[in-house]
């Protein structure tokens, strides 16, 4: 087992483990939003993760950095509180901030995540962009919003996970990249109503099922299962911006 010190705390993990996942596993939060454990290669695009390290001369990101015996690790530092909230105003400055109709009003990351960093949804410092399209219906019964899309890449990989050939991808550049589904057809139709682990892991709005759709369906338990299968660990209770528990649910 590996022991380090994270804000003044002791924690052990195997070795191997990724810095975010052993904080998360105790107990420790660091806001993450591209991160699911078991990825080989974590994208570390979001720049949500950032700790500081003993012996680094700048704060790094956790979730692709390996524990090692000794490494001690601070979490809320000016520097990295910083850098969180750059990022994450970077993000908001190309999404639409509309809560009140979006499936993930109050089971939404970046609410989440605003709240810990204490940060409005609507930060004034950057020019705000949007997409013209701001729902794209080309799926047979999954709408998706361009403009919540954070560009996680979660769908991508439980897609990919599950069915071992991911039927989404991400499309496009710059400010225009966007996800696709690979092949509106009837083949990707017949894996989309028995899964839905796209819509399921999306840690915001972007994806949902298109309301008009009659019962798509869903075979609900498989989805509920493998969802907790992926992302029960980085299911934490938050509270003023204390660690209370773990739990199977994000809630303030
Ligand atoms: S994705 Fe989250 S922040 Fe964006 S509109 Fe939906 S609930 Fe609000
Ligand atoms: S649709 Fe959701 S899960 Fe997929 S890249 Fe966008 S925000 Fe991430
Ligand atoms: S979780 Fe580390 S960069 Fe996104």
């Amino acid at each position: 087992m590996i022991k380090l010190l994270v804000d003044n705390k002791e924690i052990e993990t195997k070795a191997g483990t990724t810095l975010l996942q052993a904080c998360l596993d105790n107990s420790i939060y660091i806001p993450n939003l591209c991160f699911l454990e078991g990825m080989e290669n974590p994208p570390a695009s979001c720049r949500m993760c950032f700790v500081e390290i003993k012996g680094e001369n700048r704060p790094v990101t956790s979730c692709n950095i390996e524990v090692t015996d000794g490494m001690v690790v601070k979490t809320d530092t000016t520097a990295v509180r910083r850098l969180q909230r750059t990022a994450f105003e970077l993000l908001l400055s190309v999404h639409h901030v509309d809560c009140r109709p979006c499936p993930a009003n109050k089971k939404c990351d970046l609410q989440h995540i605003a709240k810990f960093i204490k940060i409005g949804l609507k930060p004034k410092r950057l020019d705000h962009y949007l997409k013209d399209t701001e729902i794209e219906q080309a799926h047979p019964f999954l709408d998706y919003y361009p403009n919540r899309c954070i560009l996680c890449g979660k769908c991508i990989h439980v897609c990919q996970i599950r069915h071992d050939k991911a039927l989404i991808a991400f499309a496009k550049r710059g400010f225009n990249t966007e996800i696709t589904f690979n092949g509106e057809d009837d083949k990707s139709l017949l894996y989309c109503k028995s899964c839905i682990a796209c819509v399921e892991i999306c840690p915001v709005g972007a994806l949902a099922i298109r309301h008009n759709t009659k019962n798509p369906n869903l075979d609900k338990p498989e989805i509920t299962n493998y969802k907790h299968q992926i992302t029960n660990k980085f299911q934490i209770t938050i509270s003023k911006s204390q660690i209370r528990s773990k739990t199977n649910c994000l809630e303030f």
